[in-house]
């Protein structure tokens, strides 16, 4: 018994993934990921310089045809003829950029971690990185290695780190000759985004490796499966790295680490696979806009009941802020996630670590969500009911059954609706709360 349970330890020390998915799509999630439950998701790059349209202005005004005229007309308009997208990088100062206060944000926003674009579709690193001269935050604009200088004030704030990378690039030319040869060549996975990557996480060890920019080809073309087998063989994040989805066309939802599917997906029933809803306070662009309005970002209700959601359907929740080239965050977006993190501060414990529970939500007197640990399972009020009543249909109650309102202490009078199940709560008067967003903590239920 001894040495077969010996064997099987052997086994799994020593087991190592393969290059291909059934393998790699067998790798159990690391633990740290589904018990984080929120994070920060941070859209920084030289598009915040033009800060107009999205983080895709480049593409809107010179790769797609035909053009974005909205763009096309405000650089008639704004900039001399001629200038080019890479100038902007001349205004990409960060003067401002203060890692620490960043990372304090973060931290009170109460999620547990960050990730940050280390390069998005434009190709610029925001790291010194030796594949990408002169077209990097050292050698232009900053002047500075932002992708260190946050992970070393997000990681002491025991924070995880993550980096978001782009497979592709909108211009690179070895990208361009290998698209024109129907991705047969692989030049720029060779020469460019290869070497990059592996030194990226060798170098900054990220968490989290988000990589996006994929669709265009298939994964045998941008060797994703030799990639993550290192990764998770013998990288030095093989133990606790977590990895999303976009690894080349056909991917999404299929094969990697966590799902996202698609941007800001929200599933309709509880999915099998563990995953991620990434979305963005302003919700016309992930990066910066100059231009935003505040009826264009969410409200504070309508993040906290998006992110309840998606915990009960037993996601994660990316938030996006984009902030300026100054290396500022908008104060708006600071505010939202000042609030998120209050409302954290009370309610956390029905979010961190939590599990889907049998039922994700029922229409109760107001709509409710259900999030569980054990034989404890949380009701979350996503409205204020209107009156001191609350029913809940599906919660099976014992004798021991106790119901409390997070953030108060006193145990709540209930009593059963049904002899086999459901409950009637008698609520106290309900504090004023950041989001307007209420729960209840049942002991003992099922
Ligand atoms: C954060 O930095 C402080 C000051 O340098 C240090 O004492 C502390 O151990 C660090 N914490 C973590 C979690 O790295
Ligand atoms: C990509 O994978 C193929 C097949 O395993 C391998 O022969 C090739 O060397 C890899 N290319 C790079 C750049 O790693
Ligand atoms: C609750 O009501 C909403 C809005 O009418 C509906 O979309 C949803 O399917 C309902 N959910 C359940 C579990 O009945």
């Amino acid at each position: 018994m001894i040495s077969v349970f010996l064997l099987f330890l052997v086994a799994r020390v020593s087991a190592r993934y393969t290059a291909d998915w059934t393998s790699l799509d067998a790798r159990p999630l690391p633990s740290w990921f589904d018990e984080a439950k929120v994070g920060i998701f941070v859209h920084w790059g030289v598009f915040s310089v033009p800060g107009f349209g999205s983080e895709w202005f480049w593409w809107h005004w010179q790769g797609q045809q035909p053009p974005d005229p909205k763009c096309v007309a405000y650089m008639a308009e704004n900039y001399p003829p001629g200038f080019s997208y890479p100038e902007f990088v001349n205004g990409f100062h960060a003067q401002f950029f203060n890692p620490e206060e960043w990372a304090d944000i973060f931290k009170a926003s109460g999620a547990k971690y960050v990730v940050l674009t280390a390069k998005h579709h434009e190709g610029f690193t925001n790291w010194e990185s030796p594949n990408s001269w002169n077209w990097n935050s050292v050698d232009a604009g900053p002047k500075r290695d932002l992708v260190g200088d946050l992970g070393e004030a997000v990681r002491n704030r025991s924070l995880h780190y993550g980096l978001y990378n782009s497979l592709y690039e909108w211009f690179h030319p070895l990208y361009l000759d290998d698209k024109k040869n129907g991705f047969k060549t692989q030049e720029f996975v060779k020469l460019k985004l290869l070497p990059e990557l592996y030194n990226m996480v060798v170098r900054y060890r990220p968490e989290v490796i988000w990589s996006d920019g994929d669709w265009e080809a298939p994964d045998t073309y941008w060797n994703s499966t030799e990639f993550l087998a290192w990764l998770y063989n013998d990288s030095p994040v093989k133990d606790t790295v977590v990895t999303n989805d976009r690894w080349g066309a056909g991917c999404a939802c299929k094969h990697g680490g966590y799902y996202n599917c698609e941007d800001k997906y929200t599933p309709g029933q509880l999915p099998s696979h563990k995953w991620e809803k990434c979305t963005s306070v302003d919700t016309l662009s992930w990066g910066y806009r100059r231009n935003m309005r505040l009826q264009e970002l969410m409200d504070l209700p309508a993040i906290i009941k998006d992110l309840v959601s998606t915990v009960a359907l037993g996601g994660n929740y990316l938030l996006n802020v984009g902030p300026t080239a100054d290396g500022t965050i908008p104060t708006v977006f600071e505010e939202r996630l000042r609030g998120v993190g209050a409302w954290l501060e009370i309610n956390g414990e029905a979010i961190f670590a939590s599990k889907p529970w049998r039922v994700q939500m029922e229409n109760a007197t107001v709509p409710v969500w259900y999030t569980s640990k054990g034989d404890t399972i949380y009701a979350v009020m996503t409205a204020k009911p209107p009156g001191t009543i609350l029913q809940l249909q599906t919660p099976k109650t014992s004798a021991s059954t106790k119901v409390i309102l997070l953030g108060s202490q006193s145990p709540l009078p209930w009593s059963p609706l049904y002899p086999n199940g459901g409950l009637t709560v008698l609520l106290p008067e309900l504090p004023r709360l950041p989001g307007h967003v209420w729960t209840l903590k049942l002991e003992s239920v099922h």
